[in-house]
């Protein structure tokens, strides 16, 4: 089955086609990202307008690359939420019509489960269940992964994504947006242990996690440093941060790998790139003798493939939308009726 899949909703415009859920057989990407450099971070009114722009010449493009034609495709999936309202609509409205006028299925992906369903493109082996730690510009979850379509979150990040985070201290640091690749970067050369950031523990729920604390301590200490014309050691300060955020997230992927009995982790989101966190992840898992799934750096960003991966398993579980689909700026993974 080769689904025709369309992702809009923050700054790159994708659209690829896979098949049955696990063949990329092409993915193109538009990324706005040089545009909202300028303004150090995403501009909604600026990123829909050029979602505008680029969705038709990307599925054109998708499908010339493969030589397919309209007849070819199966299906039309879209990311409906969550995400840039005016940005998840430019594509929500493009595949409606994409899918109407071929007369074709028309399959509502959630971004986040995309996001983890990056992992079946990039181990054709790996089934559910498995646990997910998802780390975006947006969310930050500990999900379990009980099937395709069936998910429960044992923890989430009560304040701050770890993504918004890294962007928020690297632009302080005057890196450009987005700035956690930049900051990742840096961190390689600094000493982690030279500046000391807190480690919180929020609520009751021992999964739950908060980087707000985390943020401030660490927006605060730069600017005590400018305050007292102290000259800071910039790439320690990175590397502490990164453990800061890593040690947030790994003992309670580890704790939940353990209270679980799960021997499967993923991880899944922009963030998932990071190195600290991707190293931390495997020498933790290994410990516990589970297996690690960590997609290529170019499958943890957004991208079409991954909503047509996880799009094609929707489509089994009949997970289908009529032309009233609409878009969301939030919506939880664990998919309620549209
Ligand atoms: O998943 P994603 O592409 O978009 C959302 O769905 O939010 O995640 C983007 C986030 C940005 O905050 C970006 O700075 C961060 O992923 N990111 C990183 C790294 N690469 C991308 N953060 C830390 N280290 C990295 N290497
Ligand atoms: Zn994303």
């Amino acid at each position: 089955m080769n689904i025709l899949a369309v992702e809009s909703s923050c700054d790159e415009t994708a659209v690829a086609i896979v098949r049955d859920g696990r063949e990329v057989l092409t993915d193109c990407i538009a990324s706005q990202v040089d545009l909202h450099r300028l303004y150090g971070g995403v501009v909604p009114e600026i990123a829909s307008r050029k979602h505008i722009e680029a969705i038709s010449g990307l599925a054109d493009q998708a499908l010339s690359n493969t030589g397919l034609g309209r007849k070819d495709i199966d299906a039309v999936a879209v990311t409906y939420a969550p995400g840039l309202i005016g940005a998840v609509l430019v594509g929500v409205n493009f595949a409606k019509a994409a899918a109407f006028a071929m007369g074709k299925p028309l399959i509502p992906v959630h971004h986040i489960r995309g996001h983890i369903a990056a992992n079946y493109l990039a181990y054709p082996d790996l089934e559910p269940p498995f646990l997910c730690l998802v780390v975006s510009g947006g969310h930050t979850m500990i999900v379990e992964v009980k099937d395709y379509t069936d998910m429960s979150i044992l923890g989430t990040s009560l304040d701050d994504a770890a993504g918004e985070c890294f962007d928020k201290v690297a632009r302080v640091l005057g890196m450009p947006y987005p700035g956690g690749a930049a900051l990742d970067k840096m961190a390689k050369l600094g000493d982690e242990q030279k500046y000391t950031l807190p480690r919180s523990k929020p609520g009751e729920n021992p999964y739950n996690m908060s980087f707000s604390g985390l943020k401030t301590a660490a927006l605060n200490l730069i600017h005590h440093a400018e305050q007292i014309g102290e000259e800071l050691d910039i790439p320690s300060l990175c590397a502490g941060f990164s453990a800061a955020v890593s040690d947030t997230l790994v003992p309670r992927v580890v704790m939940a790998l353990e209270q679980t009995g799960y021997r499967k982790v993923a991880v899944a989101g922009g963030v998932a790139a990071n190195s600290r966190i991707r190293h931390d992840i495997l020498e933790a898992a290994q410990k516990l003798g589970a297996q690690v799934y960590m997609p290529p750096l170019k499958l943890c960003g957004d991208n079409g493939a991954m909503i047509g991966a996880q799009a094609y398993y929707e489509y089994l579980a009949g997970n289908i939308a009529d032309m009233s689909l609409n878009a969301y700026a939030t919506k939880s993974i664990l998919g309620e009726a549209l």
